[in-house]
């Protein structure tokens, strides 16, 4: 594998990247009044203002050398070709097929995997209109009024994302509910807002062996058959969508409610598929389509952009730039929409569970920090918590800040607001404020000498934090499909430079295999009254303390 620190590209940045520190953004904006011209790029439905970076013309050219060492363009063509980019799992990552607008073949396997892509939308999309339209009826006779989508990760964070995103396009007369967590307050106080006759139960688990997804789906399903249902009325409160048929026919649900979708497709990027379901029911089946023409464009545009104009090729050199050169450690996503309140929480799992990795492709170390910490709060909420620290904090977070210029609710000057404020934030940012103009300001008010000299430096700015802002017209479904597809190919041309695989996700597992045997030994405790003695002195103390806690030791 190649050792990244040591190649021309990475040392020519690492050599630029320390004359680069010592410039401020400040300083940058003082001598070229054209970085915003400069520094902005368009992709369909978005446009992005990349000047507020410490960057200049050299570090764009030093960047786009590095992706082009770390061949990103053949990277990018090998996985929209459907080849094996997820190696350590033998598989494509092909969610851009499921989105693809084209009549080209995609093949996996020599297959051609497009025709069975739309013959699953098709049924998806007769579904959808029936339950929208009130022809699906429960087992009295009822329409639809409530779906309640059971899953988890990739099965739940999407399309829950997704559905909260695009409230303004929902149906009105369908509420859409999900449930993740195993902790069964969140199922039982669902259940509490539903009735079994109107309800319907989507089971969403790429593998149907998901735990936590099951244990859900078993408790919805007694809880439908202690109403007056049956067993036989089961098909008509429960759907699946899996790619694992045998599973789903084994859990009681008929294979003719299953959606498919297929192995390469990963759970985090699973939305376009039948796991979108929950969506297209909410926005419609011709939305639904939007929202694919959306993500197939920024493909197109990731695909045939030149590297230096090519948006998310350019965000995720950023990341790089600070994650690598400038010692960030996290990224913040900063949405200035209230409807997008769940992205954050969907980009964490699709950056970080992608490339939170320390091994190259071919399995040895890492020798440079990889995926950075992704969290973050709709504006204005963040001002007002955690921001603080962004200002005056000690440490760099680089921020992307998202904002549609026309709101879905236009009411009193509200949307005014809520521009203005995200365009301060990142002038504040980048600006700062100097203790000599905290000085001057404070005399200007008539502060007293003693006390402007006690506070000063309390109220002092450095600035130089960098933010990147992305603008669209309207939060509609194109927009929110080529957001989510932008983000997509960022992770994917990171993990290209970095050189390790976006696609598997190992790290999940031994919490997984450990919960198994811990649920044994805490469940074989009670039965047989001994205590468990048979992990470390921590776990089998917790253990007991909670089993003696509880009062069920025999
Ligand atoms: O635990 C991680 C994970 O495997 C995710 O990658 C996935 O999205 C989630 O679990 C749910 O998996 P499934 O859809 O198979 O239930």
């Amino acid at each position: 594998m190649t050792n990244l620190p040591k190649t021309s590209a990475w040392q020519a940045l690492a050599e630029h990247a320390s004359e680069q520190r010592e410039i401020t953004l400040a300083q940058r904006f003082g001598t070229d009044e054209g970085r915003f011209h400069k520094f902005q790029l368009k992709a369909p439905g978005w446009f992005l203002d990349y000047s507020k970076n410490q960057i200049n013309d050299e570090t764009v050219k030093h960047l786009v050398a590095l992706a082009e060492a770390s061949q990103v363009s053949t990277k990018f063509n090998a996985m929209f070709k459907g080849e094996v980019v997820n190696p350590t799992e033998g598989r494509a990552a092909l969610h851009s097929a499921l989105r693809y607008q084209g009549s080209d073949a995609i093949r996996v396997d020599g297959e051609d995997v497009v025709p069975g892509i739309r013959d699953v939308l098709d049924r998806m999309s007769t579904f959808a209109n029936k339950v929208r339209a009130g022809e699906w009826l429960g087992f009295t006779g009822k329409p639809i009024t409530d779906i309640v989508n059971i899953g988890i990760g990739g099965s739940d964070l999407g399309p829950l994302m997704a559905t909260e995103a695009l409230q303004p396009f929902a149906h009105d007369a369908l509420n859409i509910h999900f449930v993740s967590n195993v902790d069964g307050s969140h199922m039982v106080s669902t259940l509490k807002k539903v009735d079994p006759e109107t309800t319907l139960f989507i089971v969403a688990s790429k593998t149907f062996t998901t735990i936590e997804t099951l244990t859900n789906a078993t408790t919805a399903r007694d809880w439908f058959l202690e109403s007056k249902a049956t067993e036989n009325d089961v098909a008509k409160h429960f759907a699946a969508l899996s790619t694992n048929a045998e599973k789903v026919s084994d859990f009681g649900i008929d294979t003719n409610n299953m959606f498919e979708f297929w192995d390469w497709v990963g759970g985090r990027y699973s939305l376009w598929s039948a796991i979108g379901l929950p969506l297209m029911l909410c926005i419609g089946p011709e939305q639904f389509q939007r929202f694919l023409s959306g993500a197939a464009d920024m493909d197109k545009h990731a695909k045939e952009a030149p590297l230096s104009e090519n948006m998310p090729v350019m965000l995720a050199l950023l990341t790089i730039w600070y994650s690598n050169f400038f010692g960030a450690s996290s990224h913040l996503i900063a949405p200035y929409d209230q409807y997008l309140h769940r992205f954050p929480a969907y980009l964490q799992q699709l950056t970080m569970e992608s490339n939170g990795k320390s091994v190259h492709v071919d399995g040895s170390s890492v020798s440079v920090t990889t995926g950075p910490i992704v969290w973050g709060e709709p504006g204005t909420n963040g001002q007002h918590a955690y921001f603080q620290l962004l200002h005056q904090g000690t440490h760099l977070i680089p921020a992307d800040f998202i904002l549609a210029m026309e709101s879905c609710n236009p009411c009193g000057n509200h949307h005014e607001l809520l521009i203005a404020n995200c365009l301060a934030q990142t002038e504040a940012l980048m600006k700062g404020k100097s203790t000599d103009e905290v000085a001057a300001e404070m005399a200007a008010a008539g502060v007293p000498p003693e006390k402007i000299d006690a506070l000063k430096t309390h109220r002092t700015f450095e600035g130089n934090r960098p933010t990147n802002t992305l603008l669209t017209q309207r939060l509609d479904p194109y927009a929110l499909g080529a957001l989510i597809a932008l983000y997509e190919n960022k992770v994917f041309a990171e993990a290209a430079i970095w050189d390790i695989n976006p696609f598997d996700q190992w790290g999940v597992e031994l919490g997984k295999q450990l919960a198994t045997t811990l649920y044994d030994d805490m469940q074989a405790s009670v039965s047989n009254g001994k205590p468990v003695d048979s992990h470390d002195s921590s776990t089998n103390g917790l253990i007991n303390h909670i089993n003696a806690a509880r009062n069920i030791l025999a």
